[in-house]
């Protein structure tokens, strides 16, 4: 199978493997990581390697934290502002797509959230990187990849104060200057693992608000307990663990953003010299990770899915919202992949066009 899905999505095959193995037998101690306790040394050290080798790969030093919490990146939606946003306050917001504008929604329960800049009126289809910030806002926050649009963020946001990132569908996916945001977070299941854990990096210098805050919610009390404050979840932290120890053996980021490139490269190429298909995003903020597009004529797309579909290639119909079709081309998918739908592509064009 060709798996092109957005998320949950495609996992070094070796992950998979090493998974699996321990849940039959984790490391040789004849239990399951499914049947052991979080407070025992075999889990503590899953955690302690899990949040030092996101450092290690993001090249952070003592000033950042990194949390691995339940749920998914829309618990950080409602967290982010409960942890750093007294009612008081005023937050900025980008809103390049459903993701940022849920996001917004959420930070609005908990004090003045303001959208600074919004491209809804081309259907999220550009980045626009103009836009000004309120006096004395505490963070702004953007989306640095758009998943469901297909845009993505190839510089930072041209701003001083202290910026929030939601990066799940494009953490780890190129070298990047990490020590630049004051909070990342970013749900598991595209880049990092398996779904139902999200990370948490966070500037400890942003964290104490005048907000009672509820004790699971609370960031300093996940800092203090090491991400052990409650039982954790186990499996996908470890699924995480394994994902980062393969992107460090692989060459790290720097080889992550070589085959990122590679990928995003001949998938856009193609695309750009075949008149059956169009893109759905201007050039220059295209996504890495998620190609959106369609076909000239809208009744060829269905004709294109089940084409994929014969040819064993998953999750290239586009996002409910907004329709067409994408492609999501994440850290462990092989350059293969690409060239097998590439190729589809311009059979199909050569025959639709
Ligand atoms: C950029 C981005 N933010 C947030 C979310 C929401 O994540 P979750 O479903 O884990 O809450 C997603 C899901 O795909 C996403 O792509």
């Amino acid at each position: 199978m060709h798996n092109f899905n957005s998320g949950p999505s495609i996992l070094p095959k070796e992950v998979m493997e090493q998974a699996a193995a321990a849940i039959h037998d984790f490391n040789g101690i004849g239990l399951s990581i499914l049947e052991i306790g979080h407070r025992t040394s075999w889990f503590g050290d899953v955690m302690t390697e899990a949040r030092a080798l996101v450092k290690e790969l993001m090249n952070l030093g003592d000033e950042h934290e990194v949390l691995f919490l339940h749920g998914g990146a829309s618990t950080q939606f409602m967290q982010v502002p409960m942890n750093l946003l007294d009612s008081d306050e005023t937050a900025a917001y980008i809103d390049n797509g459903i993701w940022g504008t849920k996001a917004v929604k959420e930070a609005k329960l908990f004090g003045n959230a303001v959208i600074v800049s919004s491209t809804k009126d081309k259907n999220h289809s550009y980045i626009a990187k103009d836009f000004s910030v309120p006096a004395g806002a505490k963070y702004l926050h953007y989306t640095t990849n758009n998943t469901v649009e297909g845009t993505e963020w190839h510089q930072f946001p041209n701003t001083d104060v202290p910026l929030v990132a939601d990066m799940s569908s494009d953490i780890f996916s190129r070298t990047f200057d990490y020590s630049k945001l004051a909070l990342i977070y970013a749900g598991a299941q595209k880049n990092m693992g398996a779904a139902g854990v999200n990370i948490v990096v966070v500037r400890k210098d942003l964290l104490g608000i005048k907000r009672a805050i509820p004790a699971i919610m609370d960031y300093r009390n996940h800092i203090e307990a090491g991400s052990l404050l409650n039982t954790p979840p186990v499996f996908a932290v470890y699924v995480a663990l394994l994902t980062l120890r393969w992107i460090k053996k692989e060459g790290g980021l720097a080889e992550m953003e070589k085959r990122t490139k590679e990928r995003a490269d001949l998938f856009y190429n193609t695309l750009d010299s075949l008149p059956a298909f169009r893109a759905l995003v201007v050039k220059e903020d295209r996504s890495f990770m998620n190609a959106t597009f369609t076909t000239i004529r809208r009744e060829l797309e269905e004709t294109f899915l089940g084409l994929c579909k014969q040819n064993g290639m998953v999750g290239v119909k586009g996002h409910r919202s907004v329709g067409g079709l994408r492609v999501s081309m994440y850290n462990a998918l092989p350059l293969s992949s690409v060239q097998a739908i590439t190729e589809l592509m311009k059979d199909f064009s050569d025959k639709n066009a």
